[in-house]
């Protein structure tokens, strides 16, 4: 009787492979999730109380959207400040984010004000805890430094129609 007893060995040898693929699984899961929750409280500090009344345009957060090229809003881009922090100016627009990228060097405050030209947009910093609603009209302002170089997606992640997978710009940290 050797034909039930290959048998039984057979299917042991599948239960072992099963068992050692479900144990690799996890672990990939486990690595996993303890990496996005370092990553998502490690590389900056956000504070949500930056002001935004000293911004050509914009009163009480609010701007014209029909009119972004009057204000702070006509010029996108990352700006030194007299403190060496620096000011950020970020436009959503279907379906891009202008300024394409941001050059910014580690551990510097970088205030943001980011606003929607057209539809609402959204602006989540990938492996950080920038993310944030865009309104058309309102003007979102934040604080973040980023302690760790490298390079971070910016991805749109509210549906703003036929080229939203596309909308992703980068944050460039440098040491
Ligand atoms: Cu912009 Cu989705």
């Amino acid at each position: 009787r050797t034909a039930p007893r290959l048998e039984h060995h057979s299917l042991s040898i599948y239960e072992n492979i099963w068992l050692v693929i479900g144990l690799l699984i996890q672990l990939v899961l486990f690595v996993g999730v303890m990496a996005s929750l370092v990553s998502g409280t490690s590389p900056l500090t956000q504070d949500n109380t930056a002001g935004h009344n000293h911004l050509a345009g914009v009163t009480n957060g609010r701007v014209d959207p029909a009119n972004l090229q009057a204000t702070a809003f006509g010029k996108p881009g990352l700006y030194l400040q007299d403190d060496g922090s620096y000011q950020a100016i970020v436009v959503a627009k279907a379906f891009a984010f202008d300024p394409p990228f941001l050059r910014v060097p580690a551990g510097r405050d970088v205030t943001f004000h980011v606003t929607a030209q057209d539809v609402v947009h959204g602006y989540y910093v990938h492996g950080t805890n920038i993310n944030v609603d865009l309104m058309p009209g309102q003007v979102a302002s934040f604080k973040s430094s980023f302690d760790t170089p490298g390079e971070y997606n910016v991805i749109c992640y509210e549906y703003c129609g036929i080229g939203h997978h596309n909308m992703i710009n980068k944050i460039i940290v440098e040491p």
